[in-house]
């Protein structure tokens, strides 16, 4: 990994996992250099944080572009013309095309409010999977940060952690402790990747 990696942010809401790493390395903590945003939603969230802290930023999406195909070519082309060396999909609830997963095999990282292989894939994004951990009744849930494959919430486990269900958890509740431990993990990471800790050509399947 290069010493101070270019990374890439795709987000469809908040971006709250981008804020929180772009903060990491505006207070000097994470050795990172923040380059664009891409969503999918031009009145999200995380649109709105990216222009209003000089962070570059596109809209891109199947309607955008016209198809999936044509969304998949300018995500790759947006993300080589800005250097990217790391996608971090910060709160992405769009699967990646076949270009951008084969353009940056290994190199995409997603993080999800669970303990993957628990509560993910189609549909298990953000509260719904905050309801389901608390319908279950399971007393430990956390938060995963994986590398990405053309399925959702699905590849090579890089970090995971957990967080107790405390009796009498709303869902409000659970997402705001469960996103508070994100906010830590993914800077945190991010700073082992750097320092050579995590070797991520150690994680990534053989392509
Ligand atoms: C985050 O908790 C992230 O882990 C989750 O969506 C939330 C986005 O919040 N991602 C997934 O569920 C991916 N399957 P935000 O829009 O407030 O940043």
């Amino acid at each position: 990994m290069q010493s101070r990696p270019n990374v890439a942010f795709l987000a469809s809401h908040n971006g709250s996992n981008m804020r929180a790493i772009v903060a990491a390395c505006r207070a000097g903590t994470l050795n990172v250099n923040p380059v664009v945003l891409i969503s999918n939603n031009a009145g999200s969230g995380a649109v709105a944080w990216a222009r209003d802290n000089g962070l570059k930023s596109y809209h891109i999406s199947a309607t955008s572009e016209g198809t999936e195909a044509a969304a998949d070519a300018s995500i790759v082309a947006t993300l080589r013309r800005h250097k990217a060396d790391l996608v971090v999909m910060a709160g992405y609830m769009r699967k990646l095309g076949p270009e951008t997963l084969a353009a940056f095999a290994g190199r995409i990282l997603n993080v999800h409010p669970a303990l993957l292989p628990k509560y993910g894939g189609k549909g298990m994004y953000g509260r719904f999977v905050h309801e389901a951990v608390l319908k279950s009744g399971d007393t430990e849930t956390g938060v995963t940060i994986h590398l990405v494959d053309g399925e959702y919430d699905h590849g090579p486990v890089v970090v995971q952690v957990p967080v107790l269900v405390q009796p009498g958890d709303t869902v409000e509740a659970l997402t705001a402790r469960v996103q508070a431990k994100e906010q830590e993990l993914f800077p945190e990471t991010l700073r082992r990747i750097v320092s050579g800790e995590i070797d991520l050509d150690q994680i990534a399947p053989a392509s």
